[in-house]
């Protein structure tokens, strides 16, 4: 069983492709930690400069369309995907419930299309959506889920207010009573000065990074 920490990297709707392999070709001279496995997820456009993943990084996308194949205008499915390496998929990130109202239902039919096509679903939950997140999914698909715990108020973007350790940890306590035995990301301004204090907890799995992970020398480094 892999046991690494994942460290995963959200750009959002940040770089162009000149920028994306400008930050590859950074990343690729770092020593990277050798207790950690890095994800690298572009915006979409992007996707081809982060190609061919290797062994200590992988590669994913920031959503995903509820649909495979078909007639849905604007969508990327699984099936667009196939002659890129994609490992994962973030969903319902906050910034997508918020901006572009976003259920948790509709994160599910998202959820349930990424792992029929063998992508993994990172799904963002903030501690209000825990339960009505949690119902939306099959224990099938829960069991091939990571939960990535995300409070919105300690997002950068957001205000950046960080809980105490103990108070995060408490959350992610609940979150397993809740979804099960998941793996769980924790997300909010992850940076150098905290990614260890995280990192080095039990129940913590990996990180989810925005802004600290738009510098590829301290994505490598965190
Ligand atoms: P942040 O973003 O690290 O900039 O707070 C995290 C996220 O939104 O996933």
């Amino acid at each position: 069983m892999n046991t690494r920490k994942l460290i995963v990297a959200n750009w959002k709707s940040n770089k162009t492709v000149r920028e994306t392999q400008e930050w590859m070709s950074t990343f690729a001279q770092q020593e990277l930690r050798p207790s950690h496995q890095y994800v690298i997820c572009p915006p979409y456009p992007a996707l081809f400069a982060v190609q061919p993943p290797e062994k200590q990084w992988s590669v994913g996308v920031q959503d995903l369309s509820p649909y495979n194949a078909g007639a849905y205008t604007g969508e990327v499915a699984p099936y667009n995907l196939q002659d890129f390496a994609v490992k994962y998929a973030i969903l319902g990130h906050s910034e997508r419930r918020k901006y572009l109202g976003e259920t948790s239902q509709l994160v599910a039919k998202k959820a349930d299309v990424a792992v029929a096509s063998g992508i993994t679903p990172i799904i963002c939950v903030d501690v209000n959506q825990f339960e009505e997140q949690a119902d939306q999914l099959s224990e099938a698909v829960k069991k091939q889920t990571i939960i990535a715990y995300e409070p919105v108020h300690a997002i950068s973007t957001f205000g950046g207010h960080e809980d105490p350790l103990e108070v995060t940890l408490q959350h992610i306590t609940h979150l397993r009573d809740i979804f099960g035995d998941v793996k769980v990301l924790y997300g909010g301004s992850v940076n150098l000065q905290n990614s260890l204090t995280y990192l080095e907890q039990d129940s913590i799995d990996g990180v989810l990074v925005g802004s600290a992970s738009l510098d590829a020398i301290e994505f490598a480094r965190l």
